[in-house]
């Protein structure tokens, strides 16, 4: 198997077979790139800012369930954006669609096989900081996945080995003596990317917040209970993605930045009924804001950060 060998040995057998097969065909099809993309729901037309962009159907690439959502297209694209070699994930798999959530990784694991350093992943989602409203940005700053149902279940050949590219990567024996260095895990959130993309919004007039992202399993919103939760544990923006994707990929070795477009305040009291429509609708709104703050984040990518 050709593509990111010491990436994807982390995986099963089985995984490693299947992400492989997708590798190898995407990579002779010339996709890689150094940043990888997902889009959220609205925010699909970044695409039309790639320069030199080829675009593959999921459907064609081995191994790909597609996608049943409205407006998520579900196509990978390559190509040059910022000055910066990118892979886009246009639509998503949700854990809604009702798939097993390896099954519906399996892209997000393709995606780091394809050897990328680092991975922008973008949803829309529900505000629950009063401070919030429909049309803001949040760079993710941490995550609390409601999915209770750990991503890499089933995935890791050795499920407490240190990943790629952690300090003297030797096993369970490695990550404890680094908790014992640091006082705590790695962050999921690369802090460094997270201020890259935070000076960006400075630098291109798209002021973002940053906050704590909740994802839940869906395809329902929230009770007013969940987001009286929600928000007491501590979040500021309530979603259905993204939290897999980004210990996916940080087990990986690649490195993540996390941003939510804030579609819909989610309210402990009279929220009307809110519909995929409608969060699309506002994807729409900002998604130029959005492809503005993403090219300026990618330029200074391409400068080193
Ligand atoms: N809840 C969950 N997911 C969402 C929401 C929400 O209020 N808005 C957009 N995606």
């Amino acid at each position: 198997m050709s593509g990111t060998p010491d990436r994807l040995a982390i995986l099963t057998e089985g995984w490693r077979r299947r992400v492989g097969a997708a590798v190898d065909h995407l990579r002779a099809d010339g996709f890689a790139g150094r940043v990888g993309l997902i889009l959220g729901s609205g925010l699909g037309n970044f695409v039309d800012a790639i320069e030199d962009a080829h675009a593959v159907e999921y459907g064609d690439i081995p191994g790909y369930a597609t996608t049943t959502v409205a407006e998520h297209s579900g196509r990978l694209v390559r190509g040059t954006a910022g000055g910066v070699p990118v892979v886009v994930m246009q639509g998503r798999l949700h854990p809604y669609e009702g798939l097993p959530l390896d099954e519906l990784l399996l892209p997000t694991a393709v995606l780091g096989g394809l050897g990328i350093e680092a991975a922008v992943i973008t949803n829309a989602a529900g505000g629950l900081n009063r401070l919030y409203t429909p049309g803001d940005l949040m760079v993710i700053r941490d995550q609390i996945d409601m999915h209770l149902d750990d991503p890499l279940r089933g995935l890791l050949a050795e499920p407490f080995a240190a990943p790629p590219g952690a300090p003297g990567a030797e096993g369970a024996a490695a990550v404890l003596a680094e908790i014992g260095r640091s006082g705590g895990l790695p962050d999921l959130y690369d802090v460094k990317l997270a201020g890259s993309l935070v000076a960006a919004g400075g630098r291109a007039g798209v002021p973002v917040h940053t906050g704590t992202y909740a994802s839940m399993p869906g395809p329902a919103y929230e009770a007013k209970a969940e987001i009286g939760m929600l928000r007491r544990i501590g979040c500021d923006a309530v979603g259905m993605s993204t939290a897999p994707e980004t210990v996916l990929l940080r087990r990986l070795g690649v490195r993540t930045v996390g941003l939510s477009c804030i579609t819909n305040p989610a309210r402990e009291t009279g929220q009307p009924q809110l519909s995929h429509q409608d969060v699309v609708e506002v994807g729409a709104m900002v998604r130029d804001r959005v492809a503005k703050l993403l090219l300026a984040f990618l330029e200074s990518f391409s400068g080193g950060s």
